[in-house]
């Protein structure tokens, strides 16, 4: 006899989890199956985002950023350490336990909202009278229905053809995140947001660190003044990028990687590096799902076929996150999660695209949300732009980082703003006053008329919304 359910939501990554918590809010019976185990193979609920994504990544940049500043910072403070010394595996236990307070998190949490939780890997059975049959497949083979289905499958790194990935010398982000001790020369393939995070974390604990990038520009989805500032700061630290290179073999033959590539002057060159971590995008996961058994529609990427609200082609069943179009984020699969299961209940859910917020935490940090000065530029849309640097902030100077700058684009009549983009220290946490100002249809004045405390790192957003009527107070 199948177990029977309002609401199953196949995943539990930031998409998958939070839809089944919310539609739990809702009064929905609800269950949520995941495969992702641990390696002693207990459930380890999440997704990429806790288990080889945004949690772990954060913590080892973490890990690393403390180790440079104690080894190049303290002394400025007076602070003498003697020979400061990283222990590596001491850094992945750390970050290992972070992990696993997260996937024990989502567990009570289920427990709490009484979402019923399946280990296992769920796939598609048949459409039946009432919804769909699901069947999972883990260390007990069970059948559910669900009247409404979610999936939330989420993504997996992508290889270069004919590179598959070992996690021993070819990485992806899983590997790279759990690299035992500092490799002495470090390739990555793509300068996108993994290769500058990842390539980070290993140049600050003494990697030579080279990234090799196809585009001939840097990070071209960045406001290009933003952008320019960060290639700055990496240059000067010694993360080294090569923009506009073909790749034409590697060799993992040796005990090493042979990189052989085609540079951006049309020169052939030799790299060799002890790991290689290929981070040139991602692609969604259906595998396993069955999709073809229900007639689910994907896209010629694999992706699941959705329209604005996250409706599949077939009736009742929605689908959220990396496995669908749109940035692959956390925070936009949680929204969408939020908003399906509102849905499902009768509510209006809504999310809005225009004013998701993109952060790359490197040092410094990059910020945005909005448009960029390209892109309105490309749109033919009359703007106004205002900038403040960081080295004019009393904070940033106390805390002895006054590296990048807050820059707002406002439309050029109703004084609308349209774009924020940060590059500098904590811009992650000030880009949240921006996303709010969007998301409330404020204009740059808005923001210059608010108080903001002194001293404080947001006294630049103020002023750099104060620059785009030219009357900066402290520049
Ligand atoms: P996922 O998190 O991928 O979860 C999908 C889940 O579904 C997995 O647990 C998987 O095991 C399970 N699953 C798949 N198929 C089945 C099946 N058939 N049956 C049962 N279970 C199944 N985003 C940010 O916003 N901020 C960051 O700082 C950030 N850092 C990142 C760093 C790295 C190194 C990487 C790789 C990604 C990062 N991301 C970050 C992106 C973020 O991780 C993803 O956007 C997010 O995890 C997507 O959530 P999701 O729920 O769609 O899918
Ligand atoms: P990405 O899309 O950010 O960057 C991939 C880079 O690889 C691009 O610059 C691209 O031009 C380059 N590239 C592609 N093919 C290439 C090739 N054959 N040779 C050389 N260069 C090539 O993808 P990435 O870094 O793998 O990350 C995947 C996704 O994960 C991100 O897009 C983002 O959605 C998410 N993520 C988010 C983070 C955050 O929010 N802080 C952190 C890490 C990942």
């Amino acid at each position: 006899m199948s177990k029977q359910f309002d609401v199953i939501v196949i995943g539990a990554g930031p998409g998958g989890y939070i839809a089944a918590i919310r539609a739990a809010q809702l009064g929905k019976n609800v269950a949520c199956i995941d495969a992702w185990s641990t390696t002693a193979g207990t459930p380890a609920p999440g997704g990429t985002c806790t288990n080889v994504g945004c949690i772990p990544s954060k913590a080892l940049l973490q890990s690393s950023e403390h180790f440079e500043h104690a080894k190049l910072h303290f002394a400025d403070h007076g602070i003498s350490t003697g020979e400061v010394a990283m222990d590596v595996s001491k850094m992945i236990a750390r970050k290992d336990a972070i992990v696993k307070q997260n996937n024990d998190g989502i567990l009570y949490l289920f427990k709490k909202n009484k979402v019923t939780f399946f280990h296992g890997t769920a796939s598609f059975v048949k459409a039946v009278d009432g919804g769909y049959e699901i069947r999972v497949a883990g260390k007990a083979e069970e059948t559910l229905v669900g009247a409404q289905i979610v999936v939330a499958t989420g993504s997996n790194a992508r290889a270069l053809p004919g590179l598959p990935f070992d996690e021993d010398k070819v990485l992806s982000n899983d590997g790279a995140l759990r690299v035992g001790a500092t490799p002495k020369k470090l390739a990555l393939i793509g300068a996108g947001v993994i290769g500058l995070e990842m390539g980070s974390v290993w140049r600050r604990l003494g990697a030579e660190v080279t990234v090799l990038e196809g585009a001939p520009a840097f990070l071209s989805a960045v406001d290009e003044q933003i952008a320019k500032e960060a290639k700055k700061s990496f240059d000067k630290q010694g993360l080294k990028i090569e923009l506009g290179v073909k790749i034409d073999n590697v060799d993992t033959s040796g005990a090493g990687v042979k990189l052989e590539y085609t540079n951006a002057k049309g020169e052939a060159q030799v790299l060799e590096a002890d790991k290689l971590v290929v981070s040139i995008g991602r692609v969604p996961n259906t595998n396993g799902l069955n999709a073809e058994a229900v007639g689910l529609q994907l896209d010629e990427r694999g992706a699941i076929v959705v329209d604005g609200d996250c409706k599949t082609n077939l009736p009742g069943v929605w689908a959220v996150g990396d496995v669908v179009r749109g940035p692959m984020l956390a925070h936009k699969a949680e929204e969408e999660g939020v908003a399906v299961a509102e849905r499902i209940a009768g509510q209006h859910g809504h999310v809005n695209f225009a004013t998701i917020p993109w952060v790359i935490y490197t040092n410094p940090e990059i910020a945005w949300v909005g448009r960029t000065e390209q892109q309105l530029k490309a749109d033919g849309v009359k703007y106004k732009a205002g900038s403040f640097p960081f080295l004019a902030n009393g904070r940033a100077r106390a805390l002895g980082d006054t590296t990048g700058m807050v820059k707002f684009l406002a439309d050029a009549e109703t004084d609308e703003i349209l774009g924020v983009h940060m590059v500098g220290p904590m811009v992650s946490e000030l880009i949240s006053e921006a996303v709010v100002a969007m998301e409330f249809k404020a204009s740059s004045e808005d923001i210059a008329r608010i108080c903001h405390a002194h001293p404080s790192l947001s006294e630049a957003t103020k002023e750099a919304a104060l620059a785009v009527d030219k009357r900066t107070l402290n520049f």
